[in-house]
């Protein structure tokens, strides 16, 4: 397993709104390398494609993450098939936050195909204080921001309760990464299948 990151971002670390153009630049950097290695990968002799390398059968595994060194409140980012995954630790204050903005959501529910069925719940987990979403914009595959409560961050309003916030085109999500109404992003954050082994460890790839 490799863990990216593990931090609880404080106002400070914030990004600035709409034209934070690191994260976007970073992601616009990323797929013009993503085209130049599928150009590449033609190159590669048809009988070489038919077996898998190491590198896609290791793309493929889970991941195992450890919880213990979460506290509550602080989200660490793990790497799985690739992409960035958010364990957030959600404190009860998150937990009552997540009632609250049913109105101004796109999909409260969670009807769209964006999480394993038996997650089809408001907080879209398994065990309530823990978050487990990808880290990708549902837009346009930017990397959104977390955002706490408090953050002063302008780009959400004085009564944001806490969440994700995508710069790239303003997209904002709950503590569920629910997206919120009226914004690019068609769908809520996804839920990739996971479960717990302990209460300490966490594992990514598969629900059983
Ligand atoms: S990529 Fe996130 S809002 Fe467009």
């Amino acid at each position: 397993m490799s863990t990216l990151s593990l931090h609880t971002p404080s106002p400070a670390d914030l990004p600035e709104p709409a034209a934070a153009d690191p994260e976007r630049r970073r992601w616009l950097l990323a797929t013009g390398c993503g085209g130049a290695l599928g150009a590449a990968a033609l190159a590669v002799p048809f009988t070489q494609t038919l077996a898998p390398s190491e590198r896609a059968k290791a793309l493929g595994a889970g991941v195992q993450v450890a919880l213990g060194d979460i506290p509550p409140g602080g989200l660490k980012t793990v790497e799985w098939r690739g992409k960035p995954v958010w364990v957030l630790h959600r404190t009860p204050e998150m937990l009552a936050a997540l009632q609250r903005d049913d109105a101004n959501l796109a999909d409260p529910q969670s009807k769209r195909d964006a999480q394993p069925d038996t997650l089809r719940n408001a907080g879209r987990s398994e065990r309530p204080e823990w978050l487990v979403a990808i880290g990708v914009c549902t837009h346009l595959g930017c990397s959104p921001s977390f955002l706490p409560v408090g953050s002063g961050n302008p780009a959400v309003d004085a009564n944001w309760a806490g969440g994700f916030f995508c710069p790239c085109h303003g997209s904002t999500f709950d503590l569920a990464g629910r997206v919120f109404k009226n914004k690019p992003a068609p769908t809520n954050l996804e839920v990739p299948p996971h479960r717990f082994l302990s209460d300490d460890t966490l594992f990514i790839g598969t629900e059983t």
